[in-house]
């Protein structure tokens, strides 16, 4: 699997840069192990790592959001909420073994690289006229 960081991620505002950077990091870690029962807890556990940050970084834009009066913020926050709801139901699935997890990988992976072109990419532009970077 193809997935690479690339500067059209870049929404130019320092901090949340290095968030998302790391977001693929987390997630290349979880492309590297090999597909097979003995790593399965090794991925478990950097799954909770990649979804523990990801908690972290929506609540760090949020209250960016929040903070200098964004007028996007309600848009903004639904799409976070919406893929905060999706990964507890997949992560259940999960659970319950109804689900592979590299199936919730990969809806992670293109959730949050549709997510940051488009929406964090407006919040960024927003920010940067506020003279955040
Ligand atoms: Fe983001
Ligand atoms: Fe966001």
């Amino acid at each position: 699997m193809d997935f690479k960081w690339d500067s059209k991620y870049l929404i130019n505002v320092k901090m949340l840069d290095q968030q998302h950077q790391e977001l693929f990091r987390l997630l290349n870690r979880l492309y590297e192990l090999p597909n097979n029962i003995d790593c399965e807890k090794k991925l478990a556990e950097i799954l909770k790592n990649l979804l523990d940050y990801t908690v972290q970084h929506l609540s760090l834009e949020e209250s960016m959001m929040q903070k200098y009066s964004y007028q996007g913020f309600e848009r903004h926050f639904g799409e976070h909420q919406k893929f905060r709801q999706e990964i507890k139901q997949q992560t259940a699935l999960i659970d319950s073994r109804e689900l592979n997890i590299f199936d919730l990988i990969v809806f992670i992976q293109d959730w949050l690289t549709s997510h940051i072109q488009y929406s964090d990419h407006k919040l960024g532009l927003f920010l940067n006229a506020k003279g955040i970077d």
